[in-house]
């Protein structure tokens, strides 16, 4: 599956300009595309939520600043775990989504970089919605999500790729969901509960997807 990261990785290159800021988040694909933007020499300044490509950045001699003294991003680039064809996506694992969604915000386009496993027709939520919150609420956002038919759980050991807690200190809330009709009205519902600080559900960051297929790369816009 790699050769799939690997490709859209060099099709993501075509959408950054010199002397820009642009935008990286996490995983795997997202460590292909900074080879190719060394490979490629190009003037970019690179901010990121995820500190292992912040590393990974400075490592390929890349200048990282932090998005607190940045006021726009020309383009952001990011993984997720699952995205449909209206650009609603889940991204799962990390515990830095409010971040990630705040550079997706900032972003002129927030693209994001999948192999064809992640396309489904419709969200299908086999991952949950990561809700990042404030310790006091925990109890209170428990008990709000399972009015609305979700099965909270908090995390309570690292995942493959993410923590614990969020990267600012805050709990994080695992919660499945057996079916969702309308992905929009979940992330207004549970953005509207008291203590939530951001969730995982991306409803009208993405702008376009690159989908790296075995007969090469479709766009989704
Ligand atoms: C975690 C994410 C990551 O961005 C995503 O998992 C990265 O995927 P890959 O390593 O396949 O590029 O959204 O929730």
């Amino acid at each position: 599956m790699d050769f799939r990261k690997k490709s859209c990785a060099a099709e993501a290159l075509k959408y950054i300009e010199n002397d820009t800021t642009i935008g990286l988040g996490g995983g795997s694909t997202i460590s292909y595309l900074i080879g190719n933007i060394k490979k490629a020499d190009l003037r970019v300044k690179v901010v990121t939520p995820s500190f292992t490509t912040a590393s990974l950045c400075v490592q390929n001699g890349l200048q990282v600043v932090p998005t607190w003294s940045v006021d726009r991003i020309a383009v952001a680039f990011d993984g997720c775990d699952e995205v449909d064809e209206q650009l609603h996506a889940l991204k799962s694992g990390g515990g830095i989504h409010t971040k990630e969604k705040l550079i997706a915000s900032m972003a002129d386009h927030y693209i994001l970089l999948v192999d064809e496993t992640k396309l489904v027709n419709k969200l299908t939520f086999k991952h949950p919605v990561v809700l990042e919150i404030l310790m006091d609420a925990l109890s209170y956002v428990q008990h709000s999500v399972k009015s609305l038919g979700g099965k909270p759980e908090i995390r309570t050991s690292a995942s493959k790729d993410g923590y614990m807690v969020s990267d600012h200190g805050n709990v994080l809330l695992d919660v499945f969901f057996d079916k969702v009709e309308d992905s929009t009205a979940l992330q207004t519902e549970l953005k509207a509960i008291n203590g939530v600080i951001e969730t995982s559900l991306f409803t009208k960051e993405v702008t376009s997807a690159l989908v790296a297929g075995s007969s090469g790369i479709k766009v989704i816009s």
